[in-house]
């Protein structure tokens, strides 16, 4: 069964003396169980939109959505999300366990069982040393993990984190970043929204691009990639100034350092014809690189004014 299935969800923000704004057009989504979900988009793509859908806390204008199928709208489907928000609302006057204690209540879990899940989270996500301080004057990281410990509250399937990684410094995203690979071993799903592409390209198995409320590209990344040219780098040694005078011809892009040559040739085939014409001239090859595009360059080109007036 399917984590999250959505059908063609719509939202149109409707405020009295402002013109109305269509935030989700037609969304069609399907969430495999223990994925490691990537949902992209730019601010006001409709990421946040989409999410506090599923978490029922905005009703769509159109379209339904199903989180292990049942319908988002059931008591039964939000019991088996753990949500972290975009900006996570405290109690600021609560400690962070008396704050687990509460969501734990909310979930209807025994003092045993919330007296367990303290034990767990608290080290999981390192809560001890403040357990007992307000949360009132945390820093954005404390926040954070407090926020996690709370979606993580009576261990459900399916993990909605908001920008989990936003904010945070670079030993702070590790740390999120090895919660969801962890999640992901415990066979949690995880659909999360995210700007920081190196994150996303290291922990998922598919993304989908929002542009504007629409889907524009969905896909494992590796296969999103693979599509595009690939570039290919060459260092080499050795070569007479004939073989480099033709060989630079073809390049996109020459430089020279100490000994060494460095042809950028477009593709893969260019990159072979060029190996092969060096070979029998006598050149050395030092290194044969296929540059991949990254996925923040994929994102970015995405949202090109040509592309989005294209769609
Ligand atoms: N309560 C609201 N009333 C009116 N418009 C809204 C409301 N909430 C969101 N919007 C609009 O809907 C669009 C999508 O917003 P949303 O917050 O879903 O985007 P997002 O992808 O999460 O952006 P960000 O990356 O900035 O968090 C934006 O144009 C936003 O201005
Ligand atoms: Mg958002």
């Amino acid at each position: 069964m399917s984590a999250i299935v959505t059908k063609n969800l719509s939202k149109i923000y409707r405020e009295v003396g402002k013109a109305s704004v269509k935030s989700l057009d037609g969304l069609d989504l399907t969430i495999e169980e223990n994925e490691v979900y990537g949902f992209l988009g730019r601010n006001g793509a409709g990421k946040t939109t989409t999410i506090k859908i599923l978490c029922s806390l905005l009703k769509p204008t159109s379209g339904e959505a199903f989180v292990f199928g049942e319908s988002v709208r059931t008591p039964q489907a939000r019991q088996h999300i753990g949500y972290l928000p975009e900006q996570p609302y405290f109690y600021e006057y609560l400690t962070p366990k008396e704050t687990l204690d509460f969501y734990g209540k909310l979930r209807n879990l025994s003092p045993a069982e919330r007296n367990h899940q303290w034990d767990k989270l608290s080290e999981l996500l390192d809560l001890r040393d403040i357990a007992d301080q307000r949360i009132k004057g945390f820093s954005k990281g404390m926040r954070q993990r407090i926020g996690f410990a709370v979606a993580l509250m009576g261990d459900p399937p399916l993990l909605i984190l908001d920008e989990p990684m936003s904010g945070l410094d670079p030993i702070g995203r590790r740390m999120i970043r090895d919660l969801i690979m962890r999640c992901r071993d415990e066979k949690k799903t995880l659909f999360f929204s995210s700007h920081v592409m190196s994150d996303v390209e290291q922990i998922c198995d598919r993304v989908s691009i929002l542009v504007k409320g629409k889907l524009t590209h969905r896909g494992r990344i590796d296969q999103l990639l693979e599509s595009q040219t690939k570039a290919v780098e060459i260092i080499t040694a050795g070569l007479s100034d004939e073989t480099r005078r033709t060989l630079r011809e073809r390049a996109t892009d020459y430089r020279a350092l100490d000994e060494q040559d460095i042809f950028v040739l477009p593709d893969e085939a260019a990159a072979n014809e060029a190996v092969q014409q060096l070979q029998q001239q006598g050149g050395r090859i030092v290194q044969f690189t296929p540059i991949r595009e990254s996925l923040e360059d994929f994102f970015l080109r995405q949202q090109t004014p040509t592309n989005e007036e294209a769609r």
